[in-house]
């Protein structure tokens, strides 16, 4: 294999191509200006074996990037950044009104939902308008409107570092939870390949999160199917939340914070209007939107750097934010929200 201190800026081969210092720019959502020192793109799972022995490629850390819809890039990737755009959708086996659909990593996630719906399918309804890849969607167990990616998945496929090999992990060994995976607690592991989800012919309809029925109703599409309940969700996204072609933003920054029942009554006791949603297990999962608008950080903006007007969750970049200073202001709405409710935030997107 070539040494790419010595190979052409830029290489292709058979089902993959590295590219050297290649801009991010592009490829985040927050629109951070970061380079990478090599970018590699593999178009056919097959090619991923070879690219990660090349020894330029194994020696130092390997980044896997799909859109970037929910990554801050601090910085430039000294190391290498992987995309996938692997494409293809089938469906592998059908009984009983139960359907198993297999997709590539690189498919986009909206057009694997269109896809399925187009087929009669149901299940990935309120999941609609996702942005991002498929092989990004069960990192963090994609989450909306009531709905976690996690219930539909029969099988994860993916590239074990650790191992060396292709691997398939059910549901169960995903160890899916709010926004978390094993795939997210260990990212150097697992390269995710496929996913193949377990759809239904038969409809069961979760219209119970807020403001969904209401946005039935305002359609006046009669009975509602999957597919309306898919356009229902897609009106609602696109007016409470930022447009990344519009402003840089990765959605929600902070996760929804979880805490234990006694100091969720205490919360609630002193901030009446305080939304919270009590979980299975006793605990009780709080609005962080709401800790943030309340610490008066809604619409604030330092530089490019800010918070929504629009939603109190969404960190944005106005304009030529360095990834640094979107951190940096992050870190201040985290500690913000800390001195006024003692309640700390986690970030949702992954920091590099
Ligand atoms: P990236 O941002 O490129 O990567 C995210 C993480 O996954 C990184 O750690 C990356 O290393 C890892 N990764 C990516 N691909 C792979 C792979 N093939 N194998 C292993 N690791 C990989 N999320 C929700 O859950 N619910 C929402 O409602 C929601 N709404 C959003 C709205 C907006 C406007 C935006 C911008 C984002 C929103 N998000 C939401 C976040 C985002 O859409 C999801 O997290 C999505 O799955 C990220 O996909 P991506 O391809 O952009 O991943
Ligand atoms: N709220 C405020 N101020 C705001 C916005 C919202 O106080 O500026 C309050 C609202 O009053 C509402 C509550 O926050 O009672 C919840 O708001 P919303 O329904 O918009 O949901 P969210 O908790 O802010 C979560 C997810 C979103 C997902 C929506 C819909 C997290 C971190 N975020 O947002 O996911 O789309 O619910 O299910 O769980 C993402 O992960 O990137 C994301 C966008």
């Amino acid at each position: 294999m070539n040494d790419f201190r010595v190979a052409p800026a830029r290489l292709d081969g058979n089902g993959y191509s590295i590219l050297e210092d290649a801009s991010l720019a592009g490829r985040n959502t927050l629109r951070v200006n970061a380079r990478a020192a090599l970018l590699v793109d593999v178009r056919n799972t097959d090619a991923l074996a070879e690219v990660l022995a090349f020894p330029l490629i194994a020696r130092q850390p390997l980044l896997v990037l799909g859109e970037g819809s929910n990554m801050l890039l601090t910085g430039d990737v000294p190391g290498a950044v992987l995309t996938l755009s692997t494409r293809g959708i089938t469906i592998t086996a059908e009984s009983n009104g139960q359907v198993l659909v297999r997709a590539q990593a690189g498919e986009n996630w909206n057009e694997l939902v269109h896809w399925t719906l187009g087929h009669g399918l149901s299940g990935l309804e309120n999941l609609a308008l996702i942005p991002g890849t498929v092989g990004a969607a069960p990192i963090q167990n994609i989450g909306a409107y009531g709905v976690e990616l996690g219930e539909f998945v029969d099988q994860v496929e993916a590239w074990d570092r650790q191992s060396g090999v292709l691997v398939q992990l059910d549901q169960a060994a995903c160890g899916f939870a709010y926004r978390d995976s094993i795939f997210k607690r260990d990212p150097a592991r697992y390269i995710v390949t496929a996913l193949q989800l377990r759809l239904s012919r038969t409809p069961s309809l979760r219209l119970d999160y807020a403001g969904v029925r209401e946005e039935l109703t305002a359609m006046d599409a009669g009975e509602p199917t999957p597919p309306l309940v898919a356009e229902a969700i897609s009106r609602l996204r696109r007016r409470k939340l930022p447009d990344p072609a519009l402003i840089g933003n990765a959605g929600s920054f902070f996760k929804n914070p979880i805490v234990d029942a006694a100091s969720a009554l205490g919360l609630k006791q002193q901030h009446a209007t305080l939304p919270l949603w009590p979980l299975p297990d006793g605990r009780c999962k709080l609005s962080a939107a709401w800790l943030i608008e309340q610490s008066g950080f809604k619409g604030m903006r330092e530089g490019d750097a800010g918070i929504a007007a629009q939603h109190a969750l969404v960190l944005v970049n106005h304009g030529q934010a360095s990834g640094a200073a979107l951190w940096a202001f992050a870190q201040r709405v985290q500690s913000g929200v800390a001195q006024r409710f003692g309640v700390l935030l986690e970030a949702e997107p992954r920091i590099v």
